[in-house]
């Protein structure tokens, strides 16, 4: 926020003056992205002349984002969640928390994705274990200890100054696994950040709709997957769309959310994350089980209800296997029998053209053209 102020003064002084805030604006950024880059990444750019850079400056203002296919990735904070991340964390984890690879499902940063051309994130909040203060990122597992969601928000606005015609959706959800108790104050210092001046510049601020690409751009939409249940009003600043916790059915290969009901719009998503085969199927068979509920989901997409959301879910798990298959299996096969990411790739190239809607990945970038046949360039 203070940031932000020395931009607006900056803009108004003499020259001089400018240089220095402008300096200081500048250190005050990098710091900022610096205790980010846990969650966030290096910004390592990316080429114009690649397809899936800045791809949205190709598609026309009044295209409906509902019409649009949105790459994105599950679970998209744990990309660098390894056993040494792990182990560095046990202080405030304490010991028994299931081995980096149970909870591991991407292996790009969020800069490194939106370079790559994702531009759906799905990410969860809590408090850090042991230190009270903060709402920080978390998976059911701690994912770094002194990244805040403040930070990581900065990280994306400055993306966004960067890549104007982008637009950027984030689903954001409460996510309890660190042992931590929700808390009145948890819930003000979300709420304070989404509604700050700040934000209201850099979110979308139509509430329960999704307008078009044009008036999306540069801009994150909201998708709100927490309740406030301690604070209360928050209707009277609330924006985006919310897709409520009570109604996303666990494990469901079919969900809809009626998120508003004046307007009739829905969310349309498949999120049949657990596959709930018996114990050693294997890789193949837990493979097909998911690939065709994504398929199923998709073809759903391309007939059906052209001006809903729809959010096929492509990532999974079957953890409790043995041997088990982690989101990495699922995603991109045991080196012998291949994953949904490669056995997707076809179906998509297949229906080019199509509305598939929003897509979540696990490990996009190990399967090359994933992303371009998602977004069907
Ligand atoms: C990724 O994890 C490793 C191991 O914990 C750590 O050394 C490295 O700093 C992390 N990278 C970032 C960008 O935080
Ligand atoms: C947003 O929509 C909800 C549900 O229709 C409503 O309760 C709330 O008052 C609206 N808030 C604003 C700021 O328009
Ligand atoms: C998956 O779908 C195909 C095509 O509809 C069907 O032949 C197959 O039996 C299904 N497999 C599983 C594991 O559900
Ligand atoms: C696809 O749509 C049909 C017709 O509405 C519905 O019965 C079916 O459950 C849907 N499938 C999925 C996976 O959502
Ligand atoms: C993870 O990223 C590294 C570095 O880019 C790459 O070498 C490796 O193949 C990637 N692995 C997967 C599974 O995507």
């Amino acid at each position: 926020m203070l940031f932000f102020f020395f931009f607006v003064f900056a803009a108004l002084g003499p020259v001089i003056v400018f240089g220095a805030q402008k300096q200081l604006g500048q250190d005050a950024l990098n710091d900022i992205l610096a205790r980010g880059a846990p969650i966030l990444g290096i910004d390592n750019g990316c080429s114009r002349t690649s397809k899936t850079c800045d791809w949205m400056r190709n598609v026309p203002d009044h295209t409906k984002l509902v019409h649009m296919n949105l790459p994105g990735t599950h679970d998209s904070a744990t990309w660098n969640y390894s056993q040494a991340t792990q182990d560095s964390l046990i202080r405030y984890t304490g010991p028994n928390v299931p081995p980096a690879v149970v909870f591991r499902c991407q292996n790009q940063s969020l800069l490194d994705s939106l370079n790559a051309g994702i531009r759906v994130f799905d990410l969860r909040f809590a408090y850090n274990p042991g230190m009270q203060r903060y709402p920080r990122f978390s998976s059911w597992a701690l994912l770094a200890p002194t990244a805040t969601v403040d930070d990581v928000w900065f990280g994306l606005y400055n993306w966004l100054d960067k890549h104007p015609t982008e637009a950027v959706l984030i689903s954001l959800n409460y996510e309890s696994g660190t042992g931590m108790s929700r808390d009145l104050k948890l819930e003000q210092l979300i709420y304070n950040l989404m509604t700050s001046n700040l934000a209201s510049r850099y979110w979308v601020q139509a509430n329960g709709t999704l307008g078009t690409l044009g008036e999306a751009r540069g801009k994150l939409t909201f998708l709100q997957r927490y309740n406030y249940q301690f604070l209360p009003n928050t209707e009277s600043k609330q924006f985006g769309i919310h897709l409520a916790p009570e109604q996303w059915t666990d494990n469901s290969p079919s969900i809809e959310i009626v998120y508003n009901n004046a307007a009739h719009q829905s969310a349309f998503i498949e999120d049949y994350y657990e596959i709930g085969l018996p114990n050693g199927a294997g890789v193949a068979e837990n493979v097909q089980w998911k690939l065709n509920a994504t398929i199923a989901h998709l073809e759903n997409a391309t007939t059906l209800h052209p001006d809903q959301l729809y959010i096929t879910f492509a990532s999974s798990e079957h953890n409790d296997d043995v041997p088990p298959e982690n989101p990495i299996v699922m995603a991109l096969g045991d080196g012998s029998v291949p994953g949904v990411n490669q056995k997707l790739l076809p179906w998509l190239q297949q229906h080019r053209g199509k509305r598939f809607g929003v897509i979540m990945l696990d490990f996009f970038g190990a399967v090359p053209g994933l992303v371009e046949a998602v977004i069907g360039v």
